[in-house]
């Protein structure tokens, strides 16, 4: 499970932990099985770039954050923020809830 994309979430009022306009990524945990959280890096706030061996990696200074969101390496401060998500088989479609 590698799945990641980025969607322009900023424009539809999503907000991050500090109450700042934040784009989502979404990123694919197992089968059927997503998580969502704001794309803005803990750290000085680029936008974090892929999803590669269980990592949500920032291409500025290398921080690594792991598949619950959390800051595992790298000078990130703090975890992403999350939002929560539902997926509905049937019409593969994921929903995510605003902040
Ligand atoms: Fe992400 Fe510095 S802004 S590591």
């Amino acid at each position: 499970p590698n799945g990641f994309f980025i969607t322009n979430a900023g424009a539809n009022n999503v907000r991050d932990g500090g109450g700042q306009a934040a784009d989502m990524i979404v990123i694919n945990v197992g089968q059927d099985s997503y998580r969502a959280f704001t794309s803005r890096c803990t750290h000085e706030g680029c936008t974090v770039a892929s999803f590669s061996a269980g990592r949500i990696l920032c291409p500025c200074h290398g921080s690594e954050f792991d598949s619950t969101g959390r800051n595992v390496a790298g000078p990130a401060p703090r975890p992403l923020t999350e939002f929560a998500t539902t997926y509905a088989a049937a019409t593969r479609t994921i929903t995510v809830r605003r902040a």
